[in-house]
């Protein structure tokens, strides 16, 4: 049976998950893309993690606040130049926290405390033609506090699973340029990725061509 795309519907696809279809604004997505691109360039350009086996992922990034790397946070680029990571933007941060006001209404299991939400960290990854990232948690955090994901540019299929383990079941969310995914609660360990961009969907007007670009705006837990 062909996997189960779902329609872009405001409901819950899956218990702990929130959709926000269109969510960010035409303006927004273009600042978000450009802003994304100085910080890059700031950071001595995206780079790409290579996971424990060594292989490169697919996708390039840029951690503000903190550094990810395969597979802890750092506050510095401790895998690339050694420099500071970025400061968390503060922007970013209170559109995540809108984000997660708003997801609770779709879907109040997202988040128990969604004014305690203190974010800290923003991963911007770059997705190109043929990019993808693999089934795997966001477990590097140290609290349950909600992840906030804005997506932008191409469509990217995303995969949402289960705690079990990497296979089914799941359900493919494609999320559009502009649409906001919000995870928690029940669902905050559970397996996700992406496993293909949809061919012929780039944003023409936000500039991230071609390709994908996705923050996921996220509280560690850590502390300094
Ligand atoms: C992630 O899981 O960190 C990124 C998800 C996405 O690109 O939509
Ligand atoms: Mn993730």
């Amino acid at each position: 049976m062909a996997d189960r795309l779902l329609p872009r519907v405001p409901e819950a696809p899956v218990v702990g998950v929130a959709l926000l279809p269109g969510w960010l604004g035409p303006a927004v997505r273009v600042e978000l893309v450009e802003r994304c691109r100085a910080w890059g360039e700031a950071s001595g350009g995206p780079r790409v993690p290579r996971m424990r086996n060594g292989a490169p992922m697919s996708v390039a990034m840029v951690g503000l606040g903190w550094h990810w790397y395969p597979y802890r946070y750092s506050r510095t680029r401790d895998d690339g130049d050694g420099g500071p990571a970025l400061p968390f933007p503060g922007w970013v941060g209170d559109l995540a926290k809108r984000a997660v006001a708003d997801a609770v209404l779709v879907e109040p299991s997202v988040a128990e405390d969604p004014n305690g939400f203190a974010p800290d960290v923003a991963l911007v990854n770059w997705y190109g033609p043929g990019a993808k990232m693999g089934m795997h948690i966001d477990d590097d955090e140290l609290v349950t506090a909600p992840v906030v994901s804005f997506s932008v540019g191409a469509t990217g299929v995303f995969r949402f699973g289960n705690p079990e383990g990497r296979g089914r079941p799941w359900v493919d969310i494609p999320l559009e340029s502009g649409d906001v995914v919000v995870f928690g609660g029940p669902a905050r360990l559970a397996y996700h990725g992406v496993p293909r961009l949809v061919p012929g969907t780039d944003d023409q007007a936000v500039g991230v061509l071609p390709g994908r670009l996705n923050v996921t705006v996220r509280q560690t837990g850590l502390a300094g």
